[in-house]
């Protein structure tokens, strides 16, 4: 979702000149970008460029080095404690590798963060589970342990979880990493149910191009090699219209018929001639 000027959308999360990583060297530096409410906004980027770790930003898991992440419109990192817990009690979380504990059952796994974070008595809670657990398509009973579940279903008992306090934004790190097609296609459709419905903002991690392509409004591109974004847009305007060769072959690696644009200059991330602007090469 392209907001065009003149256009007035709330916005969710606003980043401004983010740097962040692990020691001297920024993982990513100069990473700007905006995320519209009730939009899903994707960051793509190869293994290793860092976008778990700008999530991490984003949900209070790493201090950026420098920059702003507005939540709300509230200056996150500049927040006092009480008020980060705060912000991130409104927000959920699906880790990339799913994180569900594995000695308790998936009703006592969707039932922790209401324990740690609200005064609801047992029965309440239990309810609460059941609805979430409903919400996400699994009727399998409470008691189940993880490992007793497929793959996607322990996804969607991960997503259960980060519903679990109603948040308005959720955070989705490579939620169909990992699926056969039919259940990474579901759970496509349950996120899809839950902006359409709930109106719910949606920061996804992805590599998997038909979810990219499938559900994202808009989006950023993160590159390893120069350490900064080298591209916004939605996957499909960036399939259609980048001319990066690094984004090119991203957004169409299962196409490898499709062959860069001729000419195509190196950091040239949202040129395109009016060829490839009109999707030319789909
Ligand atoms: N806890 C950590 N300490 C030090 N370096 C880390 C840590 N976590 C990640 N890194 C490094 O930071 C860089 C970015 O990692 P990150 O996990 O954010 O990448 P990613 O884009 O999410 O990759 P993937 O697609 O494989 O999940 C990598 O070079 C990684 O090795
Ligand atoms: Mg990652």
């Amino acid at each position: 979702m392209l907001l065009s000027p003149g256009t007035k959308k709330e916005l969710k999360i606003e980043a401004q000149g983010l740097a962040f990583g692990y020691g001297a060297a920024p993982v990513q530096h100069d990473v700007s970008f905006a995320v519209a409410a009730g939009s899903i906004f994707a960051i793509m980027g190869g293994s290793g460029c860092g976008k778990s770790t700008l999530m991490k930003t984003m949900i209070g898991l790493l201090r950026p080095s420098a920059g702003t992440v507005q939540i709300r419109g509230e200056d996150y990192w500049a927040a006092t404690d009480e008020r980060r817990d705060e912000i991130g009690r409104r927000s959920g979380v699906l880790f990339q590798a799913g994180a569900l504990w594995s000695s308790m059952s998936i009703a006592d796994n969707v039932a922790l963060p209401m324990r740690m974070f609200t005064d609801l008595d047992d029965a309440a809670i239990d309810r609460l589970v059941r609805i979430k657990l409903d919400l996400v398509g699994l009727d399998a009973d409470g008691s189940v342990m993880p490992s007793d579940l497929s793959g996607g279903m322990r996804k969607r008992v991960g997503l259960a979880r980060a519903l679990a306090l109603d948040p308005d934004i959720i955070f989705l790190d490579e939620p169909s990493a990992g699926l056969d097609p039919i259940s990474a296609r579901r759970l496509d459709d349950l996120i899809l149910d839950l902006r359409d419905g709930f109106g719910t903002t949606v920061v996804m991690v992805s590599h998997e191009l038909p979810s990219l392509f499938a559900i994202c409004d808009d989006g950023i591109f993160l590159d390893a090699d120069t350490h900064t974004p080298i591209a916004h847009g939605s996957p499909s305007e960036l399939r259609e219209k980048c001319r990066d060769p690094t984004v090119h072959a991203f957004m169409n690696r299962e196409n490898p018929a499709t062959d860069a644009p001729p000419g195509n200059p190196p950091g040239d991330p949202n040129g395109g001639s009016p060829k490839a602007r009109d999707g030319a090469r789909r």
